[in-house]
């Protein structure tokens, strides 16, 4: 299909934004479902303190729909004419669907959480340790709390890890208490250790982990697991990769923008085709 001056432009904005593997999800599930001349997604590079020659750029040239990512998640809220509910309680938003003028704020993140771990279980009354306390904690927080799992949250700074707890009826405990995981059915690693250049780091040693757990590392950088992952792999324990929330809250994304279910077996493919040419 062509593009042509009709066809609608969905945009990621974030910084850095080159390395993004968005644009090649979404556009392999427009030419899937041949929507691929109504929309087209692209990048932006968009800096800290441009958020508002962004939302005049979005209402001049009548974007439709934009996915938010870092650093503007939680900046962007103030620029918005409404907020979803749940996309307020989880303080952040990282989708906007542009309706005639009016701009909407979603967060999809959570279901990026949600729906991974609830092909593989059930989350009601589960001991769920979630680890970390900032903007990803906050979208695996409420879906653990959407879920009805049990909720503890363990960060290095234990303030945070109230702060967020009390919003969403869960415990807070400092890294002191992280033996107690070896309790828990699920792990969910949402802090920034694995990630580049801190490759051969992890949020929990290896004698915390057994087959029993469910170990979900939300956060991804490569097709490669995370040293986390083969710790969790090689104690024989289940495991979920960041892949599986990137996918999952583009596909809740992916209806937003197109109104469409998303083909997610072909945006599954084109994401880690790029993943393949990226590494
Ligand atoms: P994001 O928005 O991607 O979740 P963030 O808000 O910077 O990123 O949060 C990063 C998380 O990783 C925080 O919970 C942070 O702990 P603090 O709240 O104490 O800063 C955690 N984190 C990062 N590096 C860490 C390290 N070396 N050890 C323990 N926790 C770490």
């Amino acid at each position: 299909m062509e593009i042509t001056a009709d066809t609608k432009i969905c945009i990621i904005i974030g910084d850095p934004v080159e390395h993004s593997l968005s644009p090649q999800m979404h556009n392999a599930g427009y030419k899937a479902l041949k929507i691929d001349d109504k929309f087209v997604y692209v990048g932006c590079n968009v800096k800290r303190g441009q958020l508002g020659d962004l939302i005049k750029g979005v209402l001049a040239m009548q974007i439709h729909g934009v996915t938010v990512t870092i650093p503007h998640k939680v900046e962007i809220m103030k620029y918005l004419d409404t907020i979803d509910e749940v996309a307020k309680k989880i303080d952040a938003v990282n989708t906007i669907i542009n309706r005639n003028g009016t701009l909407i704020g979603y967060n999809t993140d959570w279901l990026g959480i949600l729906n991974p771990l609830q092909k593989l279980t059930t989350i009601r009354d589960k001991k769920i340790a979630l680890l970390g306390a900032g903007g990803a904690a906050h979208a695996a927080a409420y879906a653990i709390a959407t879920g009805g799992g049990d909720l503890t949250i363990y960060n290095r700074t234990l303030e945070k890890a109230e702060k967020l707890a009390k919003s969403f009826g869960a415990k807070a405990k400092s890294l002191i208490h992280l033996p107690e995981v070896k309790n828990a059915d699920i792990i969910v690693n949402t802090t920034s250790m694995g990630l580049h250049p801190h490759e051969d780091e992890t949020p929990v040693p290896i004698e915390f982990i057994t087959e029993r757990h469910i170990v979900f590392d939300a956060v991804y950088s490569a097709l490669s697991d995370t040293k986390l992952l083969k710790d969790a792999k090689k104690k024989g324990a289940t495991t979920i990769s960041g892949i599986e929330m990137l996918l999952n809250q583009g596909y809740a994304q992916f209806k937003l923008f197109t109104g469409h279910n998303a083909p997610e077996e072909k945006m599954r493919e084109a994401l880690l085709k790029s993943f393949t040419h990226e590494s």
